[in-house]
């Protein structure tokens, strides 16, 4: 920290021991926020929806008499997020960590949990259940990697089918390719809110580490920060519950599907990044099949009753099917770093310009691009992970997207 920087810090710390609030004429200092650009509904840089976590902060730094500041930083990677940021000082506090011991990064406090979330069902609302043992009869959609993709497989009896992300697996459950989906439950809710008019119920579950608090995380010795978020937390309390609902973060209380007899081992990847990394698909994607695989029993004969007729999804636009499977695959290995469907805030990396900036030549330069990669640029050679009928979907869902 800079000499500036400390002397700032001190005074901002005497100023808080002193339990005296900047008075509003006054400069307050910033309270500055690391958050993801493209995380909705967590975060989001710009648009007419910010996240909860946006939100939140925003209703924080009111409770602390300091305007908000952002550093946006994409949060893949989370601790390498955390080590290129709030570990640098280039923020106060980062919306939001685990709250759970097990999730511990060096360097960081956390405050009090402010919410819980977790992994939910997401199904018809008729749909009733109560135990693990409740959702063996039904085709069962989850997302690969997911803790409840190694849950299913590790147990007998289920039949799963696994998809990329949770918006795939909702659009199987809306066609029926599945009867019940189990995904985090934030962005399922968020989904079901804001795509598909809740038509679902998405009830959220916990056990087998499928649910946690999350907190703020500010660093460590910066108690007294600390301690003013956990008061302005407390305070905030209903705010956030609107939040929640605003978000279609499901809010009531989990349903636990802890077994008597608990499988072996399972990884607990779900707590450790908010949301399922497309990363790790990108680390894994040679076993990644083209199209979900269906695990064994999937076959098997099926003798619920059909899925209800549910009302018209809300209109997509329609993209040929090579357009369709290439977005896929670019929301799954390139949009944490390029946006979804291509959008991203940082102008360099945002391939809608594409036309635009190489016209005819748009698609071989992103071919030569995306094959190669630009390494001093942060972009990744993908020549030896994508197949060319990859490469080819990709370049025509591009073609989709162009100014
Ligand atoms: C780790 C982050 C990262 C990932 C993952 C990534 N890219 Fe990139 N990509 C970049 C960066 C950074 C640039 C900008 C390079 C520059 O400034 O020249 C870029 C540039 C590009 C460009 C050229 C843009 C232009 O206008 O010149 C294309 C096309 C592209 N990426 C496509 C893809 C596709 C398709 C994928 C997924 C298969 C992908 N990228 C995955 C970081 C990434």
């Amino acid at each position: 920290m800079t000499i500036r920087g400390k002397l700032k810090a001190l005074a901002f710390a005497a100023a808080l021991a002193a339990g005296a609030l900047v008075a509003p004429a006054a400069r307050a200092e910033p309270f500055r926020v690391c958050a993801d650009p493209d995380n909705l509904p967590f975060s989001k840089s710009e648009g007419p929806e910010r996240g909860m976590y946006v939100e939140l902060a925003e209703l924080v730094g009111k409770q602390l008499n300091q305007p908000v500041e952002y550093t946006w930083y994409y949060t893949q990677m989370q601790r390498r997020a955390l080590r290129n940021t709030i570990l640098q000082d280039a923020c106060d506090a980062v919306f939001a960590l685990p709250a759970n011991a097990e999730y511990k990064v060096r360097g960081l406090q956390r405050s009090q949990p402010f919410f819980q979330v977790g992994y939910a069902i997401v199904a018809a609302p008729t749909f009733a259940f109560k135990s693990l043992d409740d959702l063996k009869s039904q085709r069962i959609g989850v997302q690969y990697s997911s803790t409840p993709h190694l849950l299913v497989n590790q147990l007998e009896g289920f039949k799963s089918t696994t998809y990329r992300s949770a918006e795939e697996a909702l659009g199987a459950l809306a066609k029926g390719e599945v009867d019940v989906a189990f995904l985090w439950g934030p962005v399922a809710g968020y989904e079901n809110k804001t795509r598909w008019a809740s038509r679902w119920r998405v009830t959220p579950v916990s056990g087998h580490d499928l649910s946690g608090e999350v907190a703020v995380a500010v660093r460590s010795g910066k108690d007294d920060l600390a301690k003013a978020i956990d008061r302005a937390l407390l305070e905030l309390k209903p705010q956030i519950a609107a939040l929640a609902d605003k978000y279609g973060f499901p809010r009531e209380a989990p349903i636990n599907l802890a077994l008597a007899q608990a499988p072996t081992k399972l990884r607990a990847t779900a707590l450790a990044q908010v949301r399922v990394p497309a990363s790790l698909v990108v680390a894994v994607n040679d076993t990644v099949p083209a199209k979900p695989a269906k695990s064994k029993g999937a076959g098997a004969a099926k003798n619920s009753a059909p899925p209800e007729v549910a009302p018209a999804a809300p209109a997509a636009p329609v993209l040929s099917e090579a357009a369709q499977a290439g977005r896929v695959q670019f929301n799954d290995r390139c949009s944490h770093c390029h946006g979804s469907d291509g959008y991203s805030p940082v102008r360099e990396r945002d391939v809608r310009y594409l036309k635009m900036r190489y016209s005819d030549k748009w698609q071989e330069t992103a071919t030569v691009t995306i094959k190669n990669g630009r390494p001093d640029a942060g972009m990744p050679t993908w020549k030896d992970i994508l197949k060319e009928s990859d490469l080819q979907q990709i370049i025509s869902f591009l073609g989709t997207v162009q100014k």
